[in-house]
């Protein structure tokens, strides 16, 4: 199986960035929990980090080419404003999951709506690089 893990804005900087939210894993450091855990799951993993909304949208469109099973994305701030990022995981085919590190939940009231759950397969929360190896096994589970 395929899929990429899309990394949204300001992620970039983790391993750097409010240490005690995000934990003091580098976003490379991140990416080699998940690859770890991917292989054994059937996973073959694509990574990608951007700032920009737009390129977001398109590496989702990008993955209907690509021929990916499923998505894991991690919006970052978009995901409590972007109806466009929205509409694009309504819009491709495969199964989308929503990573997000921090219990948004148990955050500030802002934090706590996330219009691109609103689309995604499903959501996970709270685990810090967990959440990211939580998706994939949950996107495995409905690829079955
Ligand atoms: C985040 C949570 C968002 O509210 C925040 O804007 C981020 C990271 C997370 O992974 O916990 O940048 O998506």
């Amino acid at each position: 199986m395929k899929a990429f893990v899309i990394h949204g804005p300001n992620l970039n900087l983790l391993g750097r960035r409010e240490l005690s939210v995000y934990g003091d894993l580098t976003l490379d450091e991140v990416n080699a929990v998940v690859e770890k855990e991917a292989g054994a799951l059937g996973f073959e993993l694509t990574f990608f980090q951007t700032a920009r909304e737009g390129e977001i949208i398109e590496l989702l469109h990008s993955g209907i080419e690509a021929g990916v099973d499923g998505v894991v994305l991690n919006p970052a701030a978009y995901s409590h404003t972007s109806r466009a990022i929205a509409d694009a995981v309504r819009a491709v085919p495969f199964p989308v999951v929503e990573v997000h590190l921090s219990n948004i939940h148990a955050r500030e009231e802002w934090r706590r709506t996330s219009v691109t759950a609103e689309a995604a397969r499903g959501i996970v929360a709270g685990f810090g690089p967990h959440s990211y190896v939580a998706a994939l096994t949950a996107l495995k589970g409905v690829l079955a």
